[in-house]
């Protein structure tokens, strides 16, 4: 029998897709799928790879214009964003950075030169606009090596699953992670020491629990939780909550608004419960810092591209990887919280744009993505875009 309580523990479950078995949609997994095959256009290719990159809440916020015979340019599609939690954009921003590496990447692999240029017609500040984030040209072919990390784009995930407690990860490993961002000028530090896991572990659960008790927090994750099959489906991007027993859960009205906004509902303490363990079970974290003087659109952009690089080389390394950001995060509710992690993460000047709980886990599927198509929006899109600015 359904019992409540194995209901509930779906929402604490790692994204999880099927393959679709929708009749007229699209499988929102297919971009995973030998990404680019049959493309002519190298930056279509590339493109392809890009749309597989990590991004805040899977809102892929992205929209991007092809120029000439080279030229990428892409911009941030302004109604993508995360107002509340990320109120400086600083998270998508790190987003677009992260489809600009795996641009990059896909285009090397082409054996162009690709050259990069943030933010070409000026910074926005406090937050993005219309201007655009990036131009990318695929520059000339050249003899240059390809990145070997190219080759981990198509099996890199997110991995929320429970993490083994009792395998800490290897050294050289932590520091391939290191490595891999440092080539985009970022520092990946980590903590394997079981005193100063528990102290994090700890802290990041203080910002889980204050960010599940902040109603604007709450309300605007709901607005990217897709709940089951079809509406993963329909939607191909936010972030899934999958499982045989979704079906009942919504029946029962459990995912219904006024339960998910309330924290105290049983559905959000049942969550609560679930994701406690696994942020009890980590058995390491890493975290991806800039300079502080970088800490402006170019060098959160950069912290992107770093933090996309990181993450495939977890992958290559077998390594799990899952993003806590809620304690980075520039909310008023959240500031006390952020202050103490920011002197526990602290090193030097170091800004900490990502922090990760990293070790072994059995692998999750892939998270839905909306493919290349989406990423040149409509023509009343982009009109009501440049409207809004
Ligand atoms: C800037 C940034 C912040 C993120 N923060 C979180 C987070 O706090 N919790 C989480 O579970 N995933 C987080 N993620 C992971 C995204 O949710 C994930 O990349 C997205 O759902 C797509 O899934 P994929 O990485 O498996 O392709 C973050 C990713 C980025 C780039």
């Amino acid at each position: 029998m359904t019992t409540r309580r194995h209901v509930l523990t779906v929402l604490a479950a790692a994204p999880a897709l099927t393959a679709c078995g929708g009749e007229h949609l699209p499988d929102p997994t297919a971009a995973w799928r030998n990404p680019g095959a049959g493309e002519h256009d190298p930056r279509r290719f590339a493109l392809a790879h890009a749309i597989l990159a990590p991004n805040p809440h899977n809102t892929q916020p992205w929209l991007v214009t092809l120029e000439g015979d080279d030229g990428m340019t892409l911009y941030c599609d302004l109604t993508r964003r995360l107002p509340f939690t990320d109120p400086l954009d600083r998270q998508i921003t790190i987003g677009c950075g992260a489809f600009v590496e795996l641009y990059r990447l896909a285009a090397r692999q082409l054996g162009f030169a690709p050259v990069v240029s943030p933010f070409p017609e000026g910074e926005s500040s406090p937050r993005l606009d219309a201007k655009p984030v990036a131009h990318v040209a695929l520059g000339a072919r050249s003899n240059a090596s390809t990145d070997p990390l190219f080759a981990h784009i198509a099996a890199r995930r997110t991995n929320r699953n429970p993490y083994d407690t009792a395998r800490v990860p290897h050294l050289a490993d932590l520091r391939g992670l290191a490595d891999a961002a440092y080539e985009r000028g970022a520092e990946v530090e980590w903590a394997t020491e079981p005193e100063r896991v528990a102290r994090l572990r700890g802290l990041i659960w203080r910002a889980f629990d204050r960010e599940m008790h902040t109603p604007g927090a709450l309300a605007e994750t709901y607005g990217w939780l897709r709940f089951g099959h079809d509406e993963v489906v329909r939607h191909r991007d936010g972030l899934a909550v999958e499982g045989p027993l979704i079906g009942p859960a919504k029946f029962l009205a459990m995912f219904s608004r006024a339960n998910m906004l309330n924290p105290n509902s049983e559905a959000n303490k049942q969550a609560l419960q679930q994701w406690r363990q696994k942020i009890d079970a980590s058995p390491a974290f890493a975290w991806l810092s800039m300079q502080e003087d970088d800490d402006t659109p170019t060098g959160r952009l950069t912290a992107g591209m770093a933090y996309a690089r990181m993450n495939l080389a977890a992958t290559a390394a077998g390594l799990a990887l899952h993003p806590w950001s809620q304690g980075l995060q520039e909310y008023r509710e959240m500031a006390d919280i952020r202050s103490a992690l920011r002197i526990a993460l602290q090193n030097g000047e170091n800004f900490p744009h990502m922090l990760v709980r990293v070790g072994y886990a059995d692998p999750v599927e892939p998270a839905a993505r909306r493919g290349v198509d989406a990423l040149f929006g409509n023509a009343a899109g982009r009109a009501q875009q440049s409207e809004r600015d």
